[in-house]
């Protein structure tokens, strides 16, 4: 079989984990690495890594074979461009690691006749279908590690501080490292201004340095902090963007162990030919075995 891998969207730890372990899975079989997600399939820009470099990758955050937001492939000429280039290697199933954009390409491409495997890679953990996309754990790890050093500072001046999270339109990454680093208030979405005035007014009764975080594209950090300036005056009120720290670092050993999971099933599926489907993980699973097994 011809199997070609792209890596799509924003990157996360355990993609290359992931990588490693689909390539080692399948080398029995013709697989063809594209750089870049589907603007590398449009450009023809394949990758050559043995398995020792992808070995030696492994446990590094990124993704070894790039990846891009490709505008071109939105466009007809792109998409025709990149069924040509999967037609031109005689490509059998094409297998996409990303998040919800990157699944909405993957649906695009099956339309058009392309055999697809998706597996959720995202810190946003997007995916409805999936309990759990690659890079999650890491990201949560990160960002708990940030907020707990820069509030160490935060104490000392009995500061306040707005902790910006990523998730894009998910509110699981900041929900979890809302709980993870005990935040007095977590701002997603659905909430309101006022909510965080009572719950701060709480907080400051035990803890002067209370932690707010924030779901990115909810509110601007700026506003929201100038707001709560107004509200509570003898307060000193800091800013703090977690950012891209988030997707970097080194793959924690619960997200290693998730991505070769993933990377099993879907290496499994196409040995099956069990193509246009989609990896999920079900944290209901849980089951009740003799214990003599
Ligand atoms: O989708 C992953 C993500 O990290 C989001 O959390 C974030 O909003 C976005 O990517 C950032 O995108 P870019 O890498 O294009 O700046």
């Amino acid at each position: 079989m011809n199997i070609a891998i792209i890596g799509s969207g924003g990157d996360g730890a355990g993609m290359n984990e992931c990588l490693y372990n689909l390539c080692k899975n399948l080398k029995s079989h013709n697989v063809v690495l594209f750089n870049y997600g589907y603007q590398g399939i449009i450009d023809n820009n394949v990758a050559s890594l043995d398995l020792k470099t992808l070995k030696n990758e492994r446990k590094n955050g990124g993704i070894i074979i790039k990846s891009s937001r490709s505008s071109e492939f939105m466009t007809p000429n792109g998409f025709k461009k990149c069924l040509k280039t999967l037609e031109q290697h005689k490509i059998d199933v094409l297998v996409v690691m990303g998040g919800n954009g990157s699944l909405a390409g993957a649906k695009e491409l099956h339309s058009a006749g392309i055999n697809v495997v998706f597996i959720p890679t995202t810190i946003d953990n997007d995916i409805e279908a999936s309990d759990y996309s690659i890079g999650f754990n890491t990201a949560i790890n990160n960002a708990v590690d940030f907020v707990q050093k820069v509030n160490t500072s935060m104490k000392a001046f009995d500061r306040t501080c707005i902790y910006e999270v990523m998730g894009r339109h998910c509110p699981d990454l900041a929900m979890q490292v809302a709980k993870q680093v005990n935040a007095s208030f977590c701002f997603v979405s659905t909430s309101k201004k006022t909510e965080l005035v009572n719950a701060l007014k709480q907080a400051y009764k035990t803890d002067l340095a209370p932690i707010i975080i924030l779901q990115e594209n909810t509110t601007p950090a700026d506003e929201l902090k100038e707001y709560l300036q107004q509200k509570f005056p003898k307060r000193d009120f800091k800013v703090a963007i977690v950012g891209y720290v988030q997707r970097g670092g080194v793959a924690t050993s619960c997200e290693l162990k998730m991505a070769k999971g993933f990377a099993s099933c879907a290496s499994n599926a196409i040995k099956n030919k069990q193509f246009n489907k989609l990896i999920r993980f079900d944290s209901a699973k849980n089951e009740f075995i003799p214990i003599n097994i």
